[in-house]
């Protein structure tokens, strides 16, 4: 369940469907799904088997199974830097969301161009709403890590999600009643070639790895406190699904709101903080309570997905400096709050211009820095680990009984398929095609 709140977090219902929105929907869908089903699911069990075996945090786990060449192979496990590094956007993002929760349940815009100069007076000059609301999500996060995994991480989650599957079923159920939904459903599914350009090829492959948090030892981190014969095909399986059907169905029922009430799909990101509240409005009150239970369920996905961002390296400055839980959780909470702050900058009128380069603001820059190429690359790692650097035979002992026939498939995968899709990747990357 916690590696399910891992996954399904502000990727599904917040940055799945605007980028589907900006590569014209569905082509980009298409090759999203075929990069989970194929590089996905086999990334996701490569990690949840290095966490699984190696029991202790991801520098750690890396350090102690690599026969050889210890010292380097410790550094897969620094990874987790990445964890903090979106943590200072994803905070921000849970602040907005938080402020949307508060005025949305007091009013709604009530034309898409109001809630545009609504949302953009926040980004633009808004620095106290930002940060007030940005410092809430930072002592939420830090006080959740503090209390554990027990009674802080796995309590969270046993709650929060079915809270946000129910929310979100209720108003998907809702959505296929209207006419929007056939729209949404060709939007999202009748693919379009011409869109889908290079760019839009590695956005897809670097939000499968994003979407299913794979790639900086989130995964791995919670694996090392699965209980030992826990299947890990069967629970890799559960969080790859529910996270995909969770991002299918956000899409379908806020294209279908969109097409009913408001304007088309492409806004970007401010799709959800946009034309949705303008759509939400046209609804009546059924939309504003819609809107109010929509930001909750957008905050309760975020911050499960938040607290696991974190905690890699809160364990790592754990297991190996023994430093207290409070400390670490603080001290790591501290250093995305601090960094967070510069990101709120990089988008406000007078501070942007000395935070901007080449066309994209320090934001910007995390987030493609993160999702495009440090969590592919991490990715490969941790397959090119499994895959040539443990012993076969200790692969094979564990996971044979639970792949059966598809342990073949699944290990030439990590051998072959996933290393060259990844040196695909980063050849466009460089620019190369
Ligand atoms: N999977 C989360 C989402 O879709 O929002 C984001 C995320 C969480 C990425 C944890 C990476 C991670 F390790």
């Amino acid at each position: 369940m916690a590696a399910a709140g891992s996954a399904v977090g502000l990727g599904n219902i917040w940055k799945f469907p605007y980028i589907t929105g900006e590569y014209g929907g569905g082509a980009f869908v298409l090759v999203y799904l075929i990069t989970v089903a194929l590089v996905g699911f086999s990334v996701m069990l490569a990690e949840m088997l290095i966490g699984y075996l190696g029991r202790k945090d991801g520098v750690t786990s890396f350090e102690t199974l690599a026969p050889t060449r210890k010292g380097l192979w410790k550094f897969g496990g620094f990874q987790g830097m990445a964890g903090l590094l979106i943590m200072t956007f994803y905070s921000v993002v849970i602040g907005w969301i938080l402020n949307y929760i508060v005025t949305a349940s007091i009013s709604l815009p009530s034309s898409v161009h109001e809630a545009e100069v609504t949302f953009t007076t926040m980004l633009h000059s808004d620095f106290f709403t930002q940060f007030f609301y940005h410092t809430i999500a930072f002592v939420i996060v830090t006080y959740v890590l503090h209390k554990g995994i027990k009674s802080g991480i796995e309590k969270v989650n046993l709650i929060l999600m079915p809270a946000l599957i129910i929310i979100l079923s209720v108003m998907f159920v809702y959505a296929t009643t209207l006419d929007g939904f056939s729209k949404a459903l060709t939007f999202m599914f009748a693919p379009d070639w011409s869109k889908l350009n290079s760019e839009a090829f590695v956005t897809a492959v670097g939000h499968a790895f994003f979407t299913l948090s794979l790639g900086m030892g989130a995964i791995m981190t919670y694996a090392a406190s699965m209980e030992k014969g826990t299947n890990i095909v069967k629970s890799a399986f559960w969080v790859v699904f529910l996270d995909t059907a969770i991002a299918i169905v956000a899409g379908l029922m806020l294209f279908t709101f969109l097409y009913q009430y408001g304007s088309g799909p492409d806004k970007g990101p401010g799709l959800v903080f946009i034309s949705l509240p303008a759509a939400f409005y046209e609804m009546g009150v059924l939309g504003n309570i819609f809107a109010v239970f929509f930001f909750i369920a957008l905050a309760f996905a975020g911050l499960t997905s938040a607290v696991s961002l974190v905690e890699p390296m809160v364990q790592y400055f754990i297991d190996r400096f023994g430093w207290s839980r409070l400390k670490a959780s603080i001290s790591m909470g501290g250093f995305f709050w601090l960094v967070g702050i510069v990101v709120i900058l990089s988008g406000l009128d007078g501070t942007k211009e000395y935070l901007t380069w080449g066309g994209k603001n320090f934001f910007d820059w995390i987030d493609y820095i993160t999702a495009a190429i440090m969590l592919p690359f991490g990715g490969l790692i941790m397959a090119v680990f499994v895959g040539y650097i443990l012993p076969k035979t200790e692969v094979q002992a564990t996971m044979q009984p639970f792949l059966g026939w598809a342990f073949a498939p699944w290990y030439f995968s990590l051998r072959y398929i996933i290393p060259v899709a990844m040196f695909v990747v980063m050849l466009n990357l460089m620019g190369v095609f």
